[in-house]
């Protein structure tokens, strides 16, 4: 299959929605990007990258973090941390604080801004450094070692975290924290502020292409770990969109208000698109557009 053809109509196929998106503010030192830029990448099971537009920009990788800190907390053992998050939609935005009390403490899902505070708690608890952890993997998986934290954004991130601490309090009231609310709060803003480039994302994404098997052929993670990983994204990885995802897209795909979007063809490669300009829910509107338009075009989803 062309992949850089195929790349190239579907960034043609963004450009109009670009100006759509809302680029996030909520993060002041978000509120810079370019909501006008746009790139993409496919990293291929057999080794082949293809990129268009700006697919070498670094950019704040926000949630997508979220799905390497849960691969690496399932890594460690998965029947211990699926008593302490659920993997059920929550049907609400991601940084709601409604059900985590009316549902005592137990989060949706593990890609909701609470449940990812259990998965970094208990990768804290597992490894002593959950974002040094999260950082390692996506240098390894990409080849990268300039990948890091953006030390401006974790902190504009802090510093107007009012939510996230409360959902962080409520949690620890709820005896769903092991370690306190201001080290687990410090790595989950630390994993967040991670920068990378669509390049970069599409080849730390392969293990799960690659059920489960990371770059250098070792395993991360169980090929029914692999799945389920790849379940939840599909229903949960773009929030209360999820079901508008599956339905453009048809993948299992992860979003961050950074703008980026990864997606997995299971058995085939990573796809990551990015845009800064969001939707009302949190998610792209460039990235989206362009991966609706690349599955469309060839046929490749996993439905
Ligand atoms: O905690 C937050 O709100 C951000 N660090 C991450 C949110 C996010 O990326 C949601 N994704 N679409």
């Amino acid at each position: 299959m062309d992949y850089q053809r195929f790349l190239e109509q579907a960034m043609a196929a963004a450009l109009p929605a670009l100006g759509r998106g809302k680029v996030a503010d909520y993060i002041p030192a978000l509120a810079a990007a370019d909501a006008g830029a746009f790139g993409m990448a496919l990293a291929t099971t057999d080794g082949e990258v293809h990129g268009v537009g700006d697919d070498t920009t670094p950019f704040s990788v926000q949630s997508v973090s979220k799905l390497f800190t849960l691969a690496l907390a399932l890594h460690h053992g998965s029947d211990a941390l699926w008593r302490r998050v659920g993997r059920e939609p929550s049907g609400n935005p991601f940084n709601s604080l409604i059900q985590l009390e009316t549902e005592q403490g137990i989060p949706r899902n593990p890609f909701i801004n609470a449940g990812a505070l259990v998965v970094t708690d208990a990768l804290q608890t597992l490894t002593g450094d959950a974002s040094g952890a999260v950082r390692e993997l996506l240098r390894a998986e990409s080849g990268n070692p300039a990948v890091a934290t953006a030390p401006a954004i974790a902190a504009s991130e802090a510093a107007h975290g009012h939510r996230n601490a409360a959902l962080a309090h409520f949690l620890a009231h709820f005896g769903n924290l092991r370690n306190p609310v201001d080290t687990v709060l410090e790595h989950y803003y630390a994993h967040c502020a991670l920068e990378a480039s669509c390049r970069d994302l599409a080849l730390a994404g392969g293990f799960l292409a690659r059920h489960g098997l990371r770059a250098d052929g070792s395993r991360l993670l169980s090929r029914t770990d692999a799945k389920r990983l790849n379940a939840v994204m599909l229903t949960c990885g773009t929030y209360d969109a999820a079901g508008e995802f599956a339905y453009r897209v048809g993948l299992p795909g992860k979003s961050g208000v950074g703008g980026a979007i990864l997606a997995i063809l299971p058995g085939r490669g990573a796809l990551c698109a990015w845009s800064p300009g969001l939707d009302p829910a949190g998610n792209s509107v460039g990235a989206m557009a362009a991966l609706d338009a690349f599955t469309t075009a060839t046929g490749l989803s996993v439905f």
